[in-house]
């Protein structure tokens, strides 16, 4: 077992993965696939939920090393400590309890000896309330009209995952009903194009601004929100923000200084990590303005659904688990730095750019959590498109380029179903001959002597040559609802906390993201006062001196 301060790779479980993957440099794929009851082992079954593994590059002598693996690393202790609200997340001397967000009302879970659930259902509760006014029209703008429409502001965790939510309920048949004749739209982006986009057919009269961060403080969030507040000031003047804007965070003085009624602020706290606060006010509370709590609330009983099963099910069938010591596996033993995040269904296409902040801002790291530097590479590169799209884009590269261990994430039953009489198959049952074609052409290849049978010319045989043994999973949700939506959220969540916990490292801190803004802020104060005062550039690079010379003098940003 790892003493708290050694690295993992220092343990003889590690030691035994590095012997182990020359045995599997000997296997293909196409050979494991033909072994029925290692196939059989390698599929799970949860809450309507099948996951298959079988495609990996992985015997069952290596699903017993991981799991080795898993103890050298204290992983049951470090799960255990995390639902404890022990500050796992050290370097922030923070708990980690997104968990808490989603749990039952009767559910006890503490940080710093005090139960969060009766707080976070506060929240939940006021959320209920104010949604439910806004949306039955009881709550008016400034006018006296209903406020229709809902701007989300926010970037980062404040965007991503409620929009990742929105985009793959909005075409389920419950919400669509839900949603008739209100909009929600997300402003992220600083670029002023971002806000022509987002306030374009919007009246302010019939539209509620909420700003969504954690802090308060993010430049970009910051900016956008006073942007909004002079759109709807300058049309309904500034009385209007009472009504026309509230806001998410954990800085409730912060967010009164901007103007917006306390009351009408809905808090999270510390213990929330931005990527993983979409289950809190963060999430719900747009959410439940545009489609009702009723199903925002099925989408955290999704989320907690599968925080019990992470909780208490034995690894060796625990979803979060598996994932989460395959990724390992390929990341530190097989040597993959990449990861394609594939699901068959357009409502998910804004899963992997989700998924890409929750694994990449947690998983990036350079250091243990004890501050070690790392012998070994940490994360990976996470990038995704929903089938087909990704096959027409970037599968030549899986296919025959470099090895890319893909998620194939497929539906059973269409939230939208189109059959059209004299077809083959229905629209969705085309859309999934891919889910299931696909990792087995990665699996399996097609060999030079296939393709003598089928006398393809010798010159094209090494251009028409698949090797396969490209690894994949496949995970099988029998319908996208607001439930299983959250089943989904939270199986990716704890597969990156896995990941982190294995490599021993941080997964709830982001200090890498920090430099980048301290540097921004220096060239903001220089344009300012080059802009103002025509100051002389100074304190630059010869490269960033020559590139904001340029930009200085010729663009036409109005002089302030
Ligand atoms: O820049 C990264 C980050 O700190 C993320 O971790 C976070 O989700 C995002 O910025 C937005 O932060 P906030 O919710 O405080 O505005």
């Amino acid at each position: 077992m790892a003493s708290s301060t050694a690295l993992i790779c220092d343990t003889e479980a590690w030691k035994d993965l590095k012997g182990h993957v020359e045995d599997i440099k000997k296997t293909h794929l196409r050979d494991l696939m033909s072994d029925a009851n290692r196939c059989q082992s390698m599929m799970m079954e949860f809450d309507g939920l099948l996951l298959d593994y079988s495609r990996q590059r992985a015997t069952e002598e290596t699903m017993d090393k991981l799991l080795n693996l898993a103890k050298a690393a204290q992983l049951t202790e470090k799960i255990s400590r995390m639902f404890n609200g022990d500050h796992i997340n050290s370097t922030e001397n923070r708990s980690v309890l997104h968990a808490a967000l989603r749990a039952p009302k009767d559910a006890v879970i503490k940080a710093d000896g005090k139960n969060m659930v009766p707080e976070v259902w506060n929240v939940l509760d006021k959320i209920k309330e104010f949604s439910e006014k806004i949306r039955s029209g009881s709550w008016v703008g400034a006018t006296g009209k209903p406020l229709k429409d809902v701007v989300a502001v926010g970037i980062g965790g404040s965007f991503l995952g409620p929009l990742f939510v929105h985009t793959a309920i909005q075409t389920d048949p419950e919400a669509l009903e839900s949603a008739k004749g209100r909009q929600l739209r997300f402003l992220a982006n600083i670029d002023p194009v971002d806000v022509a986009r987002n306030i374009n057919g919007l009246n302010p009269e019939t539209t509620l601004v909420v700003v969504v961060s954690k802090t308060f403080t993010t430049a970009e969030t910051m900016l956008n929100a006073r942007t909004l507040r002079e759109w709807i000031t300058t049309a309904l003047g500034a009385s209007a923000v009472a009504k026309h804007m509230v806001a998410v965070s954990t800085n409730l003085a912060l967010v009164e200084k901007f103007g917006i009624d306390p009351n009408n602020a809905f808090a999270f706290w510390d213990w929330v990590g931005g990527r993983y606060s979409v289950c809190s006010a963060v999430g719900v509370l747009p959410l439940s303005l545009q489609y009702g709590f009723s199903v925002v609330e099925k989408f955290l009983k999704g989320a907690s659904s599968i925080d019990q099963h992470f909780q208490s099910t034995p690894f060796e069938k625990n979803i979060p688990v598996l994932l989460g010591l395959l990724s390992v596996w390929n990341v530190s033993f097989l040597g993959y730095p990449a990861r394609a995040i594939l699901p068959y269904s357009q409502a998910l296409e804004k899963f992997a750019p989700h998924i890409q902040q929750v694994s990449m801002e947690s998983n990036g790291k350079g250091v243990s959590i004890d501050g070690l530097p790392l012998p070994y590479e940490t994360g990976e590169i996470d990038f995704g498109e929903p089938g087909t799209n990704g096959q027409h884009s970037f599968y030549q590269l899986i296919h025959q380029g470099r090895v890319i261990p893909c998620d194939f994430i497929g539906i059973v039953k269409s939230q939208q179903p189109v059959y059209l009489k004299g077809e083959v198959v229905s629209n969705h049952d085309e859309l999934m001959s891919n889910f299931f074609a696909q990792p087995d052409a990665l699996a399996y290849g097609k060999t030079p002597e296939q393709l003598q049978k089928e006398n393809v010319s010798e010159n094209l045989i090494p251009h028409k040559t698949f090797s396969g043994n490209r690894p994949s999973l496949s995970l099988l949700l029998p319908e996208l609802t607001a439930y299983s939506v959250g089943q989904l959220l939270a199986i990716y969540e704890h597969r990156v906390a896995v990941q982190g916990f294995v490599w021993g490292i941080n997964s709830f801190d982001q200090w890498g993201v920090e430099l980048g803004k301290v540097l921004a802020t220096q060239v903001r104060k220089q344009l300012h006062s080059s802009r103002t005062q025509g100051t002389a550039l100074e304190g630059f690079n010869y490269s960033t001196t020559t590139l904001l010379k340029r930009y200085l003098e010729t663009s036409s940003e109005p002089q302030i």
